[in-house]
C-alpha cells in the first residue's frame, strides 16, 4: 500500500517507516521537523535500501498541506504528527490544542477530499487518565478521559472523539486508534533512535544520556509509590514492536472505529530500568531520589489481549532488548542526529 506517514521523521515515526518499507509498502512522510531531524529519514533509507518520499509541510497548516499533497496519492494514513511532551503541554495548552487538534482535522478533510478511507491514529495510554484500581492492567473498555491530567492527554482523547464523529459522518472511513503505552529502545542497527530536543521528558532517553555521559545523574521521581520498590512501574514496549503493531493494523480491515492497546502487558519499575540499562551498557547510572512528579501514577500496565487476538500482533522484544538497542543507538550517536561521530570520512 501507499502510506502517508505524518510525523514520520520522529522517533516512533521513523521506526514505523522502516517496518513499512521492509514489509513492501511505499512510504510518503509528511513532517515539518518541529520535533525531529531530516537525518532520521536518510538513516531510514540506509537501513532499508528503499526510498522515502518526503513532504516537508506543517499538517496544522491546511492550505500548505493541501497544496503539498495535491498530486500525491495514497491508500492509507498513519497519523503521528503532533506535539507530545506532557509537561510542555501544561505550560503551553493553546499551542498543544491548536497543533494537535488542527492537524487531525486537516488530515481528515484532506483524506475525505481524496477519498482515502483508512486512518491509523497514534494515540496514547494517557487518554485513560487514572486507572480504576492502582495495579490492574488497562483494557480498551477502560473509560477515556477520566482524570486526564494534562492538555497533551486531552488533545489525544479529543482527537479520538473527532475521529469517531468523522467516521459517523463518513461511514466508509475506517479508523484504528492505537494507544501506545511506553515506547522505548531503538532499531537494532543503532542508526535511528530517540533524540528529544533539549532535556528528555521520558525516562529511557534520560537514562541513555546519563549512560553516555551527556547528563550527570538521573532524577528518580519518587520512591514511595505503591509498587514493589516504591518507584513508578510502566509498561515499556520496544519501539519496533510498536512499529510492527502499525503494519498489523494496516493489514486489518474492519468497518467503523477499532481501538487497540499497544503494550507488553508487563511492568517494570524505574530502578529495574536503571539496573537493566547499566547491565547492558556496562555504565554506572548515578541517580538521586526526588519528590514524585505531579500527576504521576504508581503503576500503568496495558492489557494487550485485544490486539493479540484481533491483530495477530504481540510484543516480541524484552525490556533488556530495548535497553541494549537504545544503548547501541546512544553510544554510536552521543549527540543524536545533530552530529555524526567522525568516522574519518
Ligand atoms: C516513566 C516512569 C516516571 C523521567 C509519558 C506520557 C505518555 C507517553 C509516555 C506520549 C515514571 C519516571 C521519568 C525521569 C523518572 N508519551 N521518571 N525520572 O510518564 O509513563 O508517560 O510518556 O504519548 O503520554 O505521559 O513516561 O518516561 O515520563 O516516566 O523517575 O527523569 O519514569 O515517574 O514512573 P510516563 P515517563
Amino acid at each position: 500500500m501507499r502510506v502517508l506517514l505524518t510525523g514520520g521523521a520522529g522517533y516512533i515515526g521513523s521506526h514505523i517507516a522502516v517496518v513499512l518499507l521492509d514489509a513492501g509498502h511505499t512510504v510518503i512522510v509528511l513532517d515539518n521537523f518541529a520535533n525531529s531531524h531530516p537525518e532520521s529519514l536518510q538513516r531510514v533509507q540506509q537501513i532499508t535500501g528503499k526510498p522515502v518520499t518526503l513532504i516537508n509541510a506543517d499538517l496544522a497548516d491546511f492550505a500548505a498541506t493541501s497544496a503539498a499533497l495535491e498530486d500525491v496519492d495514497f491508500d492509507a494514513a498513519i497519523h503521528l504528527a503532533g506535539l507530545k511532551a506532557v509537561g510542555e503541554s501544561v505550560e503551553h495548552p493553546t499551542r498543544y490544542y491548536r497543533v494537535n487538534l488542527t492537524a487531525t482535522l486537516n488530515l481528515l478533510d484532506i483524506m475525505r477530499a481524496k477519498d482515502v478511507r483508512k486512518l491509523i491514529f497514534s494515540s496514547s495510554a494517557t487518554v485513560y487518565g487514572v486507572p480504576q484500581s492502582e495495579n490492574a492492567s488497562i483494557d480498551e473498555a477502560h473509560p477515556v478521559g477520566v482524570g486526564v491530567t494534562n492538555p497533551y492527554g486531552w488533545s489525544k482523547a479529543w482527537s479520538e472523539q473527532m475521529l469517531r464523529d468523522a467516521q459517523v459522518a463518513w461511514p466508509e472511513l475506517e479508523v484504528t486508534l492505537l494507544r501506545y503505552f511506553n515506547p522505548v529502545g531503538a532499531h537494532e542497527s543503532g542508526a535511528i533512535g530517540e533524540d528529544p530536543f533539549g532535556k528528555p521528558n521520558n525516562l529511557m532517553p534520560f537514562v541513555a544520556q546519563v549512560a553516555v555521559g551527556r547528563r550527570e545523574q538521573l532524577h528518580v521521581f519518587g520512591d514511595t509509590h505503591p509498587t514493589p520498590d516504591g518507584t513508578g512501574v510502566r509498561d515499556y514496549i520496544h519501539v519496533v514492536d510498536v512499529a510492527e503493531g502499525h503494519v498489523a493494523a494496516l493489514g486489518h480491515s474492519s468497518p467503523g472505529v477499532q481501538v487497540f492497546n499497544l503494550g507488553s502487558g508487563s511492568g517494570n519499575s524505574v530502578l529495574e530500568v536503571v539496573a537493566t540499562y547499566s547491565k547492558v551498557s556496562g555504565r554506572r547510572i548515578p541517580f538521586v531520589i526526588d519528590p514524585p512528579r505531579a500527576g504521576d501514577l504508581g503503576t500503568v500496565i496495558a492489557d494487550p489481549g485485544k490486539a493479540n487476538r484481533e491483530l495477530g500482533w504481540r510484543t516480541k522484544r524484552t525490556l533488556e532488548d530495548a535497553c541494549r538497542d537504545s544503548w547501541r543507538w546512544q553510544d554510536q550517536n552521543p549527540d543524536g542526529f545533530r552530529t555524526v561521530r567522525a568516522t574519518g570520512t
